[in-house]
């Protein structure tokens, strides 16, 4: 199996020669199956280019149907045990595409809402302006295991848990990429911001992406940048030289986020060893975040008053949580300075 690489050819036929439990993770943003006609018209005049493209068009919804079920079945054969696939649609398919995905089998662990600053007016208004679209986050069945990178999300989202809905703005300026006469090359371009917090929530370095309808190739571009691989599959030619041309120039960045630091597992250290080696002393103190000291026993619990416990029990008492860590909680005293006993487990 070719990695870095875009498929030229049907999704249909193509995932066919993916083999079985080798993908870690699928992105598809299908056709939608906007069933549209006519043109419409912004009311400067000017023509609004929504899909119109022969890749959007199926005869009617049983076509689409079938259509999605077997690429979706594809999908499900070649994603590892512990893969998960993000399937992207509007009101026009998203729906038919959740059901599918139950009826099939797949495992719903969140849908995202993905709105839009920056959506396009309803023109006409005679509706609602549509200003987002839905992501279904799934496994392949119910129970499976799977990769959810929560730290580094809510350390990308100003420390506070990340959630179902993002506010990203569409693809636009120097990101949407252009024909040769200047016009937008592809109706539906995804933004890179999209696809980095889809990659970076359920990938781990190196993990092997998928995506069945690579257009502009915004999937590769983004799994290279964040040091993950790619596979496409693209069926209209016009869109993979400019694809692989964007990809080209990605220089993958390896850092503490796209590296998933926050999200290793640290050493499963005991607090009562850390006494028993002599790297803290019996009845010195701990300290609380604001600075109130806890005295340390020789069986390495804390008192504090009446109260005794773990480090991790005290640590959730105090702080009125049912469970909490007390490496993140506690503080020790160097030089009248305050530092998390984290330290502590490193030298282990
Ligand atoms: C909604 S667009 C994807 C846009 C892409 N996410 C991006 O950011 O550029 C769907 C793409 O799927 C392609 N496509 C449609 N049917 C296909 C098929 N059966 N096999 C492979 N590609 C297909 C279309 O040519 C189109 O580029």
């Amino acid at each position: 199996m070719k990695l870095d690489t875009i498929i030229h050819g049907d999704c249909l036929k193509e995932l066919k020669k993916i083999p079985e439990k080798s993908v870690d993770m699928v992105f598809a943003d299908p056709p939608y199956f906007m069933q549209t006609s006519g043109t419409l018209n912004r009311s400067d005049g000017t023509k609004f280019s929504g899909i119109k493209e022969s890749w959007d068009k199926f005869d009617n919804l049983h076509a689409y149907d079938d259509f999605c079920r077997t690429w979706l079945g594809e999908c499900r054969r070649i994603l590892k045990k512990n893969g998960t696939i993000w399937v992207i649609g509007s009101f026009q398919n998203i729906y038919r595409l959740g059901y599918l995905m139950q009826e099939m089998g797949f495992w719903i662990l969140n849908d995202v809402v993905w709105t839009k600053p920056n959506a396009p007016p309803n023109f006409t208004g005679t509706r609602l302006q549509n200003r987002h679209e839905t992501l279904l986050w799934c496994s392949p069945k119910k129970g499976a295991p799977y990769t959810f990178n929560y730290q580094t999300l809510k350390a990308l989202n100003a420390g506070k848990q990340e959630n179902s809905v993002w506010n990203i703005g569409i693809c636009i300026g120097p990101e949407r990429l252009k024909d040769s006469e200047g016009h937008k090359l592809h109706a539906t371009q995804k933004p890179e911001k999209l696809l980095t917090k889809i990659i970076l929530a359920s990938t781990k370095p190196g993990a092997i992406v998928l995506d069945p309808f690579m257009g502009t190739g915004t999937t590769g571009a983004v799994a290279k940048l964040l040091g993950r691989h790619f596979i496409g599959i693209e069926k209209d030619e016009k869109y993979i030289s400019p694809a692989l041309e964007r990809i080209s120039k990605i220089k993958p960045v390896l850092n503490e986020i796209t590296q998933l630091e926050k999200d290793k597992k640290k050493p499963k250290v005991l607090f009562s060893k850390i006494i028993k080696e002599g790297i803290l002393s019996v009845g010195e103190y701990l300290y609380t975040p604001d600075k109130k000291k806890v005295k340390i026993l020789p069986n390495g619990q804390l008192k504090k008053g009446r109260l005794v416990g773990s480090i991790h029990q005290l640590a959730a008492i105090l702080q009125n949580k049912s469970v909490a860590n007390g490496w993140d909680y506690w503080n020790i005293k160097i030089k009248n300075e305050y530092k998390s006993i984290d330290i502590l487990r490193k030298k282990k």
